[in-house]
């Protein structure tokens, strides 16, 4: 092995390394955090001024990360951030958490990735890792960022500096699974490059997993999250089957689980949400096209999960028309606006589809989320309203998106309004159905 692989093993083994972790966001700010705990120094790269303020005062803006563990390794010297890129050549190892989604034509936006490469060719130097952990399609890392950061022949990958690719599992709001004991997957360029990035990551996840390429592990992540698309989809389609014939699909997808084998639950709802699963496939679908080939049955299931928000919004109408209103002037109650459970998180949630799909037919919508004080989208400007008697009373169907846990369900259910409950959690969380459930 290299010397440079040596000493930087070495280095990080001693946390004598210094970590950065360019974009301080859902997954890049817990993952900075974690490995300051872990005892490194660790650099937050930003452009958001907004963001490195709050980390440098030690406040935190994201749900997993607990206020007081962030302050604790600011206060520690552990943790700072900084805006732009001039310190960029004195870090160690750097984790590339920044944003990949979808530009208006429903196809991959890498130029984040583009720009913190270009960044990156500028400053790095020998004695350098570099992982990428945003979700991409296939080939970033070999395409994209290697013929960067070799451009002119000053360094070569793994005798000089290291460079691989390593997914980011986060899943927001989950208790279970942490950083920690989530195993991480690492591909790198060369087996050093991956033997590297393993040393890192083993600082603070139990069980790395390696794999021979930097394409095998950005195709980990997509087969992942097309998996979840793929599986939601038809659960989604199963609800729309279930509606027509007149049959309970909750009740169907809980008889189908008590098989021990051969099936895995998964849930209908309102449509996607996030940052990963509405997006993710179309990394996949996009690269195979390059390659001449449609990939039909992750497109198929991209089109059903996106066409959920107008099932939904044509359900209430139904509702409504059932109590002889129509939807123009009808008072619409959207309880939840985060795309997920116990999240604050709005992005791609499909309650802003329902809500606009809503309004647009002239509903008076308004929304109920704990967690989403206000929702600015395409022109739309809520505040979220209380949740009381008064305005359960104004609405003329309540639609539940998000089955966040801090919701008074026996009172929607109490109001005896019309309700559209996509994620069944009325039933679920019914005195009578948790009482079963303990007693089983
Ligand atoms: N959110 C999740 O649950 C999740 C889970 C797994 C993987 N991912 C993937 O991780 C990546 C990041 O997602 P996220 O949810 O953390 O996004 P995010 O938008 O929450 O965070 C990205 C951060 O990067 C910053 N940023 C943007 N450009 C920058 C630049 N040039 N330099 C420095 N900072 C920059 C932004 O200001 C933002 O704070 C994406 O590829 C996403 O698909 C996300």
């Amino acid at each position: 092995m290299a010397d440079q692989a040596q000493s930087l093993i070495r280095k990080i083994e001693t946390r004598d390394a210094l970590v950065g972790v360019v974009g301080l966001g859902y997954v890049g700010l817990p993952l900075a955090v974690e490995f300051a705990q872990a005892g490194f120094s660790v650099l937050g790269f930003e452009v958001s001024s907004k963001k490195a303020e709050a980390v440098n005062r030690g406040h935190s803006y994201v749900g997993d990360v607990p206020g007081e563990q962030l302050a604790s390794v600011v206060q520690a010297g552990r943790l700072s951030a900084t805006l732009g890129y001039e310190r960029l050549g004195e870090v160690d190892a750097l984790c590339v958490c920044v944003p990949t989604p979808l530009n208006k034509t429903g196809d991959p936006d890498v130029s984040y990735i583009i720009s913190v490469t270009e960044s990156i060719r500028m400053t790095v130097r020998p004695g350098q890792l570099i992982v990428l952990e945003s979700t991409t399609y296939p080939g970033t890392t070999r395409e994209l960022l290697l013929p960067a950061l070799t451009q002119g022949g000053r360094l070569k990958v793994a005798t000089d500096f290291f460079l691989a690719f390593s997914p980011e599992r986060v899943d927001p709001g989950n208790q279970v699974w942490t950083i920690r004991n989530t195993p991480k997957v690492v591909g790198g360029i060369t087996p050093s490059c991956t033997e590297v990035a393993r040393t890192l990551y083993a600082t603070i996840v139990d069980h790395v997993v390696v794999v021979s390429s930097t394409e095998a592990a950005e195709l980990t992540k997509l087969l992942e999250n097309t998996f979840r698309s793929v599986n939601i989809a038809l659960a989604n389609e199963m609800a729309i089957v279930c509606d027509k014939l007149g049959v309970d699909v909750w009740e169907v997808i809980a008889a189908a689980s008590s098989k021990p084998f051969g099936f895995m639950k998964f849930t209908p709802g309102p449509g996607l949400g996030g940052h990963c699963i509405p997006v993710d496939p179309h990394y996949l679908s996009w690269k195979m096209k390059t390659l001449d080939y449609k990939t039909r049955l992750v497109e198929l299931a991209s089109e059903i999960n996106a066409e959920m928000p107008r099932y939904v919004a044509e359900k209430a109408a139904d509702l409504l028309n059932q109590s002889g209103k129509p939807v123009k002037g009808s008072g619409v109650l959207v309880v939840g606006a985060a795309y997920k459970r116990d999240t604050d998180d709005t992005r791609e949630s499909p309650a802003l589809d329902i809500i606009r799909l809503l309004a647009e037919k002239g509903a008076k919508v308004t929304y109920h989320d704990p967690l989403v004080p206000s929702l600015r989208h395409e022109g739309q400007d809520l505040e979220s309203v209380s949740l009381d008697d008064q305005q359960l009373a104004a609405a003329d169907v309540v639609v539940i998106v998000t089955d966040h846990s801090d919701v008074d369900y026996d009172l929607i259910r109490r109001a005896a309004r019309p309700v559209l409950d996509t994620r069944n959690v009325l039933q679920r969380e019914a005195p009578e159905t948790a009482a079963a459930a303990a007693s089983e």
